[in-house]
């Protein structure tokens, strides 16, 4: 029997996570499926900031820095999101974004180990990470040795110092096995640095439990922190003894207002900041964070994997027969929170889609890409947009919309 709309309006009201949705403000006749790139807005964010801009900055000015703890802010917050990813609170702080972030703590764990000259990274990872990972290579003499994702373990060898890796890929979603890969790099010597942009917020983390040694994720996706949101960084205790930054600013000194010209490094996590934090994003973010007060990382995991599942079978009942593919695991359990879906003319699709109020994105060249914001997506959304590509379809509505220009953001 093929899904029908009340199929899924059943499986709302059994969904454990509805109430959720009430969390955020959400526009009218949007169906939102791209909180994989720019998640919603919580309601209370828009509160917080109008706050720590009249009161904070506004009538506390200098003095907020102590007096509402913006200096503590980055730890703070850190500590309040550790849990998420299943981390000890101190290893956490919240800064920068991934980039940078990533840089920081590749550098690191190539300090850590000297003798040693390659880096392991993952064919088809974001883009940002292997330029990032390129760059530290030529700037410290290494080489990098490329492996798609489930070839980096046989990889890895003696002379890997640090492994570097997507543990949710942007493109077709896929989990890596954290605990599994972790412990191959650990056997043959190397660190491993692991990129969460698709996993903080979206699927269940354990990087204690699985040995992680970093990890960087994303703030403006599934935690819904907003364009720009800072990013966190996680750095096992293990390592806070041996941490070098090589972004040694005065936020990673021991006494910043001591102004001292020598460099000591602080304690802990907070070796990895390097500067004055923008506040307004980063209290923005704190705000978001409550979005997921009281709720269980496996339960939003759960939703997620739901919402994929039915995307893949509406994809089998009603496009895969219009020239589509689908470029995502079947296995939900090795599946992120988003479902990409190729096609020729994804890009003219998508702008259909969009200019309908099914809000998606494309990646070049041919991916669309629906990610499934888990507190906030219902089950007859992902309904509403399969139905939507199916009208574009059978009307020939994309054909209206131009190629696309180089430079396009969606
Ligand atoms: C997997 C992954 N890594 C890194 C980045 C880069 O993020 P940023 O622009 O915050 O440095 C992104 C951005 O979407 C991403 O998806």
């Amino acid at each position: 029997m093929p899904t029908t709309r009340s199929d899924c309006t059943a499986l709302d009201a059994a969904d454990a996570l509805a109430h959720a949705r009430a969390r955020f403000a959400l526009p009218d006749g949007v169906n939102y499926l791209d909180g994989n790139s720019l998640g919603a807005v919580p309601k209370g964010v828009a509160q917080r900031v109008a706050h720590v801009i009249e009161e904070e900055w506004g009538r506390g000015l200098i003095r907020s820095w102590n007096a509402a703890g913006w200096f503590e802010a980055p730890g703070r917050i850190g500590a309040k999101m550790a849990p998420m990813l299943g981390a000890a609170p101190h290893q956490v702080t919240i800064t920068d974004t991934i980039s940078i972030n990533l840089y920081k703590a590749v550098v690191a764990a190539v300090r850590m180990r000297p003798d040693r000259r390659t880096i392991v990274a993952e064919r088809g990872n974001f883009p940002s990470d292997n330029h990032i990972v390129d760059s530290i290579a030529e700037t410290f003499g290494l080489s990098v040795r490329y492996a798609p994702a489930g070839a980096i373990a046989a990889t890895i060898d003696r002379d890997t110092a640090v492994v570097e890796l997507s543990h949710v890929n942007y493109r077709t979603a896929e989990i890596q096995d954290m605990a599994a890969t972790t412990a191959a790099a650990h056997a043959a010597g190397a660190l491993i640095v692991w990129d969460l942009a698709h996993s903080s917020g979206a699927v269940e983390l354990h990087l204690d439990r699985d040995r992680a040694d970093f990890a960087v994720g994303c703030g403006y996706k599934f935690l819904n922190g907003g364009p720009g949101a800072p990013s966190h960084i996680y750095v096992a205790e293990r390592h806070h003894t041996h941490l070098q930054s090589p972004l040694t600013g005065w936020y990673s000194h021991k006494a910043p207002f001591a102004f001292r010209h020598d460099f000591e490094r602080a304690d802990g996590i907070k070796a990895m900041l390097c500067s004055t934090p923008p506040m307004l994003s980063l209290l923005a973010f704190e705000t978001a964070l409550e979005a997921y007060d009281g709720i269980a990382m496996s339960a939003v995991q759960a939703k997620g994997r739901a919402l994929g599942d039915l995307m893949i079978k509406l994809y089998d009942e009603r496009l895969a027969r219009l020239g589509f593919g689908l470029s995502a695991s079947r296995d939900g359990a090795r599946r992120g929170n988003h479902v990409s879906i190729t096609h020729a003319e994804s890009y003219r699709i998508m702008q259909a889609l969009i200019a309908r109020g099914v809000i998606g994105d494309f990646r070049a060249p041919d991916v669309m890409r629906f990610g499934f914001g888990p507190l906030y997506v219902r089950f007859v959304d992902v309904f509403d947009a399969v139905e939507a590509i199916d009208d574009i379809m059978h009307k020939s509505d994309w054909k209206n919309f131009a190629p696309p220009e180089s430079g396009a953001v969606t």
